[in-house]
C-alpha cells in the first residue's frame, strides 16, 4: 500500500536532519533550558534577500526567554549562600520571569511569591499560581512609588527567612544568562557569522548580554535596540544617553522600559541603532508570521521581526540578522486573535485583509 502511495514520481526535500544534536538533561529541567533552535523565516528572508533568523525561545521548558534569566537568577543565589534548601524565592513580573522562576524553583524544591501589575493578560496570572505561585497582582504605579510592585517583592522578600529577591530588572545574572547561553548560542549556530543583532527590551538582559557577546567575539556585528510605543529607551540611543523621553503605549506585554535598568546601563552604549515599531506594523507581522512561516508567536517577538527586517535591510545582501522569539502567541491568543479586542485597541485594520481570517474569536 505504501508503495502504491508513494510510487509517483514526486520528490519532497526532507527537513528531518539526522545530523542535528537532540539534548539530554542529566540535570533536570533546569539543565534543559535553553538551546533552542535558530529558524530562518525563509519567506521573509527570500523576499529582502537576507537572512532574518529567529531564535526560537518559546521552546524553554517554561516557554519564554526568561527561563534563561530566572535559571541564572536561582543558581547564581545558590553559589553565592543567598538561598538555602527549602527557601522563598520572590520577584516582580509581568509573567514570563514568574513562569521560569516557577518551573526552576519546582524543581529544585523552593517556593515562589510574585507581584505583578493587575494589567497582565489574565491567563499569565492563572498559569503562575497552577505552578504552585503565591501572585500578587497590584495596581500599576509608577517606579519612584514605594508602592510599585517591584518595591513591593522587595518588601516581601525582607520580611521572611531565607528568601531572596531575584531583582530582575537590576539584578546583573539576568545579563549574565544571556553573556553566557544565548550569545554563545546564536554565535555556534551560525558558526561565526552573525552581521546583526536586534530584540526589544524589558529588563534588558537579553539585548544586552547577547549584544556584549557577539560584539566581544565580533566587534563589527551590528546590534539595534527594537522598541515599542512608551518605551523610554528609544530615545535613549537616539539622543547618546540625553533624553529618557517616551510617549504612547503598546499592546506588547513584557517590553517597554521607563527607566535604565541596571541591566541596560552596562551595554547600552554597544547600539548601533535603535527602531521604534509601531503596533500596527507588529500586530500585521504576529499575522504574517503565522500564515507564511507557520511560527505562532507573541506580540514581543512580532515587533522583534519587524526589527530585524528593517536592520536586514541597511546590511549587504546575504548577511545574517538574528533576532528573539521570546514567547507563544498562547498566553495572549484570547486577546490578539479576538477581533473586537482588536478593534478596541485600533489594530483591526492594520492587519492585512487577507490575514483577518485568522482574528478568529469574536
Ligand atoms: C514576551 C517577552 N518578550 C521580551 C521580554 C524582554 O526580555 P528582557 O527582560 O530580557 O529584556 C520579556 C520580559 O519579560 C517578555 O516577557
Amino acid at each position: 500500500m505504501f508503495k502504491r502511495l508513494f510510487s509517483g514520481t514526486v520528490r519532497v526535500s526532507s527537513s528531518y536532519d539526522a545530523s542535528f544534536q537532540a539534548l539530554t538533561s542529566a540535570k533536570g529541567l533546569p539543565g534543559a533550558v535553553g538551546n533552542t533552535p535558530l529558524i530562518r523565516l525563509n519567506r521573509l528572508s527570500d523576499e529582502i534577500g537576507r537572512n532574518v533568523y529567529g531564535k526560537a525561545e518559546w521552546m524553554n521548558p517554561g516557554g519564554s526567554v526568561k527561563d534563561r534569566a530566572a535559571l541564572f537568577f536561582i543558581e547564581e543565589a545558590e553559589r553565592k549562600g543567598l538561598i538555602k534548601p527549602g527557601g522563598t524565592i520572590v520577584e516582580g513580573t509581568a509573567g514570563n520571569t514568574g513562569i521560569g522562576l516557577a518551573h526552576v524553583a519546582r524543581a529544585k524544591g523552593y517556593n515562589v511569591v510574585i507581584y505583578m501589575p493587575n494589567t497582565q493578560a489574565p491567563s499569565k496570572i492563572q498559569t503562575l499560581k497552577l505552578l504552585g505561585c503565591e501572585v500578587y497582582p497590584v495596581p500599576v504605579v509608577a517606579y519612584d512609588n514605594p508602592e510599585n510592585f517591584n518595591h513591593k517583592a522587595r518588601r516581601h522578600a525582607e520580611s521572611l527567612e531565607n528568601a531572596y529577591w531575584t531583582n530582575q530588572f537590576d539584578n546583573l545574572d539576568n545579563r549574565l544568562a544571556h553573556i553566557k547561553m544565548t550569545g554563545p548560542e546564536i554565535y555556534q549556530q551560525l558558526n561565526g557569522k552573525v552581521d546583526g543583532f536586534t530584540c526589544s527590551l524589558g529588563t534588558g538582559g537579553t539585548w544586552c548580554g547577547t549584544s556584549r557577546y557577539l560584539k566581544t567575539q565580533n566587534p563589527d556585528t551590528k546590534c539595534y535596540v527594537a522598541e515599542p510605543p512608551g518605551s523610554c529607551v528609544y530615545s535613549y540611543v537616539k539622543t547618546g544617553g540625553k533624553s529618557l523621553e517616551r510617549s504612547g503605549s503598546s499592546f506588547t506585554e513584557g517590553i517597554g522600559q521607563g527607566r535604565i535598568t541596571n541591566n541596560v546601563a552596562q551595554d547600552i552604549e554597544l547600539a548601533d541603532d535603535a527602531f521604534l515599531i509601531p503596533d500596527e506594523e507588529s500586530i500585521a507581522m504576529l499575522y504574517r508570521l503565522l500564515d507564511e512561516e507557520g511560527i505562532y508567536v507573541g506580540g514581543t517577538s512580532a515587533l522583534n521581526v519587524v526589527a530585524a527586517v528593517k536592520a536586514a535591510q541597511t546590511l549587504p545582501e546575504n548577511s545574517n540578522v538574528v533576532t528573539i522569539l521570546a514567547d507563544s502567541a498562547h498566553k495572549y491568543s484570547d486577546r490578539i486573535f479576538s477581533k473586537s479586542w482588536l478593534e478596541s485597541k485600533g489594530l483591526y485594520s492594520a492587519i492585512p485583509e487577507h490575514l483577518k481570517k485568522y482574528a478568529t474569536l469574536d
